[in-house]
């Protein structure tokens, strides 16, 4: 059985009202049937650690670079991340493979930097409106899971995010068909690749425009284990109902 995951991401928001959020949502789902992780901005993530521990509310981080320390000015590491008490951290989201140019090779060592570090790592995948219009989706898909995800992953290390591109901050969402034709496809990847025990177990997230309105229905198809969410993560409000959809799913 997997555990059922909401996971907000912060993006660059959250130094007006965030932290003051956070502690309504840990108090509106103190029972710990699903697992909430939330991912701030990187100079928050300390206080949001301290803030949530003993709750129901996990942290973690939106990038690290793969390296665990050194010259890279502006950079964190994953070492940093778990320092700074987050347990979990994105790694390509469409964001990053977009303004900075993130390939898959990129993804994939930052993913190994992850694991070093003791984090579980978010990987995002998710085709650009061009590539579904193509009839490219799957392919694409194919080649950010082979290509970003490293050996040796296990469901207590890898979580794979279903992003479409098109559907990031847009209010834009696919159909229930398309959600489950993609999810059903990186199952069935990520089980040839490593095998029935892992392949069944890890988490897969759908990530796109995700509500408190459509999330019960998002997490009715098949192989959605949860959400990726970004503007909706940031009110405890938004935030709750989505948490509360998913765990009414369970
Ligand atoms: P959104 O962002 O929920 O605002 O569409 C999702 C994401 O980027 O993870």
């Amino acid at each position: 059985m997997r555990r059922k995951l909401a996971a907000g991401n912060w993006k660059m928001n959250g130094i007006e009202a965030g932290l003051g959020e956070v502690s309504t949502l840990a108090d509106a789902h103190p029972s710990k049937t699903v697992d909430i992780l939330l991912c701030p901005p990187a100079t928050l993530l300390d206080r949001m650690s301290m803030q949530t521990k003993d709750t129901s509310v996990a942290t973690g981080g939106q990038d690290c670079h793969p390296a665990p320390n050194g010259a890279h000015t502006g950079d964190i590491s994953a070492e940093m991340i778990a320092d700074a008490g987050g347990t979990h951290v994105i790694l390509g989201h469409s964001e990053r493979r977009t303004n900075h140019a993130e390939q898959d090779e990129l993804v994939h060592d930052k993913t190994k930097a992850a694991w070093e570090a003791g984090l579980i790592a978010i990987v995002c995948v998710g085709e650009t409106e061009a590539e579904r219009r193509a009839a490219r989706t799957l392919d694409v898909i194919a080649t950010q899971m082979s290509d970003s995800i490293p050996d040796g992953a296990t469901d207590d290390t890898l979580v794979i995010a279903y992003e479409p591109v098109w559907a990031i901050g847009t209010g834009m969402v696919p159909t229930l068909e398309q959600i489950g034709e993609v999810h059903d496809f990186m199952r069935t990847r990520i089980t040839e690749r490593f095998g029935e025990a892992v392949g069944q177990s890890v988490r897969l997230l759908y990530g796109g425009s995700v509500k408190p309105s459509n999330a019960s229905e998002i997490f009715d198809v098949s192989n959605v284990d949860g959400a990726l969410v970004g503007g909706a993560s940031l009110k405890a409000a938004d935030f709750s109902g989505i948490v509360a959809a998913l765990e009414a799913n369970v």
